[in-house]
């Protein structure tokens, strides 16, 4: 499935490194042609025979090759590849790749590597909870690096926690999605994912809306259906274009949209509640435009029906995820929500965030649950929604 593809293999000094001939070996075998490039601390770990017999290439660890001056050339092998994959990556390597630190070969092709490149950490669960090496991750995923995360469990200093690198299976999987190959993990399900501002009408030609752009739910319902899932995408109004394999269903007031969540939601495996949905709608909509006069205008407003608290009241065990837009007492009001609504975990996004929010392409989220709340740092919209979406692998 990876067949033809180009990917370079970092490895750095970490006992994980051990893990790194299997990775190899199914990258291999997966049809991707492999280039090791080693840091010298690595050579302690794994031998460069095995790493060389498996890939069938030599292995690239000095700037030249000390026998005949050969130039290792770092270029060239960033211009090869298709793919950087750094497995296991030490605190000490992110450290410098989130600085730019040149000073051996794996760091000098990272910083000459045109095609995406992607990290597995491996450390002590200290190391990896350490501000100063989630602040170097943070940067890392600014720049663009792929985080594959490591995962929980018994660690080689004989302590118990986070920072196991990801086995290899699990990372060769997060190396096809990378190249699109999503795994089809939600094959034979079908989701309702709301979302956009839905529309009030006051008179033919005026109404009440909101300033939401649709795009974190149009984000969801394209990583839900990637992993193939069956998505019909109950869509306000939006400038948006459907993801492609979508089913989109438009309306436009609360009522509309609520009358096509309800008739849909028995069959379906779950919802994903991302609509800006109006709380009130004008109690009659005029026929005609309406004039004016001198006098001030009241438009009387009544409540509309909420979607979401009424597919939670017959939820059973499908999977119902909520959204919260919050401008204070945010984790108090989102946990109330949870509740209320009956969701398994509901996505907290706060506007007094810098890049959360409305119409922008990133968003800072806290997805919470009964057991917790993780906070995620800020990320484009599309890879929050593969957070939310992974958490609902996880329920399914
Ligand atoms: N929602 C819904 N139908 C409504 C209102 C909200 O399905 N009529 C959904 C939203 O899509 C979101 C969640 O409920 O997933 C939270 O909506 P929000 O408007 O933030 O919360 P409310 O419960 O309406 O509370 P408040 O307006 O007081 O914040």
């Amino acid at each position: 499935m990876l067949k033809g593809k180009h990917i370079i293999l970092g490895i750095t000094g970490s006992i994980a490194a051990y893990k790194s001939a299997v990775l190899c070996r199914l990258l291999v075998s997966a049809g991707a042609e492999v280039k090791v490039v080693m840091t010298p601390l690595a050579k302690q770990f794994i031998t460069p025979l095995t790493m060389a017999t498996l890939s069938q290439n030599p292995i690239l660890v000095d700037f030249f090759n000390p026998e005949n001056g050969e130039w290792n050339s770092h270029v060239k092998l960033g211009e090869w590849a298709d793919l950087y994959l750094i497995a296991p990556a030490t605190a000490n390597t992110m450290a410098k790749m989130a600085t730019g630190v040149a000073d051996n070969l794996l760091l000098t092709t990272y910083l000459s590597a045109r095609c995406p490149v992607a990290v597995a950490p491996a450390m002590d669960l200290d190391m990896y909870a350490h501000t100063a090496t989630q602040r170097n991750m943070e940067q890392l995923q600014r720049d663009g690096v792929h985080i594959i995360e490591p995962g929980s469990g018994f660690l080689a200093s004989g302590l118990s926690g986070k920072g196991r690198m990801a086995e290899p299976q699990d990372i060769v999987e997060a190396v096809k999605a990378l190249f699109g190959e999503k795994k089809k993990s939600l094959e034979g399900k079908h989701f309702i994912v709301t979302a956009g501002a839905t529309i009030e009408p006051i008179d033919p030609v005026r109404f009440i809306s909101n300033h939401s752009s649709g795009k974190m739910g149009y984000a969801v319902a394209e990583a839900l259906a990637e992993r193939g899932a069956r998505v019909t995408l109950v869509s306000g109004r939006t400038a948006l274009d459907a993801p492609k394999g979508v089913e989109r269903v438009d309306v436009l007031s609360a009522e509309e949209m609520y009358e096509a969540c309800v008739e849909r939601f028995v069959a379906s495996d779950g919802a994903v509640m991302c609509a800006a949905v109006a709380d009130y709608t004008p109690r009659s909509v005029a026929d005609e435009k309406l004039k004016k006069s001198d006098d001030d205008l009241s438009i009387e407003l009544k409540r509309t029906k909420d979607i979401a608290a009424t597919l939670g009241a017959e939820k059973g065990d499908r999977v119902l995820v909520g959204f919260a837009m919050e401008t204070q007492n945010e984790m108090e009001n989102a946990q109330s929500k949870l509740k209320r609504k009956n969701f398994d975990f509901i996505v907290l996004n706060s506007l007094r965030e810098a890049g959360a929010g409305f119409r922008g392409d990133t968003n800072v989220v806290t997805l919470i649950d009964e057991a917790g709340a993780e906070e995620l740092p800020l990320m484009s919209k599309r890879d929050v929604a593969d957070r939310i979406v992974d958490k609902i692998e996880k329920l399914i």
